[in-house]
C-alpha cells in the first residue's frame, strides 16, 4: 500500500478525452483475458507516451484490479515508463568496451549538459536519457545513440556538439 502512495502523479491535463476513450476501448477488449494488465498498459503507453498515475488508475479500475498490482507491473518492466519521454531519446552505452574507453565520462557529461539523471526527461521535453549494457557496436566505442543515429567514439568534448544536431539549445557547442 505504501508503494501506491509514491506513484508519481504526473500531469495529465495534457491528454484528451479521446485518448481516454481509446484506452477504455482496449481495456474493455482485454478485460478477463490472460495478461490483461500488461496488455492494457502497453496500449496505454502507446496512446499517452507514458504511464502517469491517472492512467494507471484508469487501467486498474477498468480491469477491476488493485492499483498496487498495476503499479508493480509498471515498475517491474523496464519498457514501461512513468515519466514522459522527450522528443529525442539519448542512450549511452555502458557496456564493457564503451566503459573502458570513457563511456562513463561521456554519460556524466550528457547528464550535466541535459541536467537530468538516467531515466529522466528534460523540462522542455526535448531529451530523455537512458543507458544500455551494449548496443552491439563495440568496435565504435564509446557509443551514444540518439533516436536512430549511432554516434561513434564519442568524447566528452563532442557531447554538446552532438546534442546541437538535435536542439538549437546546444547548437554552436558552447555556452
Ligand atoms: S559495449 Fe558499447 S556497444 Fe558494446
Amino acid at each position: 500500500m505504501d508503494k501506491v502512495q509514491q506513484i508519481p502523479s504526473g500531469t495529465t491535463d495534457e491528454f484528451t478525452p479521446e485518448q481516454f476513450a481509446e484506452l477504455d476501448k482496449w481495456i474493455a477488449a482485454y478485460k478477463g483475458k490472460t495478461g490483461s494488465v500488461i496488455r492494457a498498459l502497453n496500449k496505454a503507453q502507446e496512446i499517452f507516451g507514458y504511464l502517469p498515475r491517472e492512467v494507471q488508475d484508469r487501467v486498474a479500475k477498468g480491469l477491476d484490479r488493485p492499483l498496487s498490482e498495476v503499479y508493480g507491473i509498471v515498475t517491474f518492466y523496464s519498457f514501461f515508463t512513468v515519466v514522459p519521454k522527450g522528443r529525442h531519446s539519448v542512450c549511452a552505452c555502458m557496456g564493457t568496451a564503451c566503459y573502458v574507453r570513457g563511456g562513463q565520462q561521456v554519460l556524466d557529461d550528457l547528464k550535466k549538459e541535459l541536467n537530468i539523471e538516467v531515466g529522466g526527461t528534460t523540462a522542455d521535453r526535448e531529451f530523455s536519457l537512458s543507458s544500455i549494457r551494449c548496443m552491439g557496436a563495440c568496435a565504435l566505442a564509446p557509443v551514444v545513440r540518439i533516436d536512430d543515429d549511432v554516434h561513434r567514439q564519442v568524447t566528452p568534448k563532442k557531447v554538446k556538439e552532438i546534442l546541437g544536431n538535435y536542439s538549437q539549445k546546444f547548437a554552436g557547442g558552447a555556452e
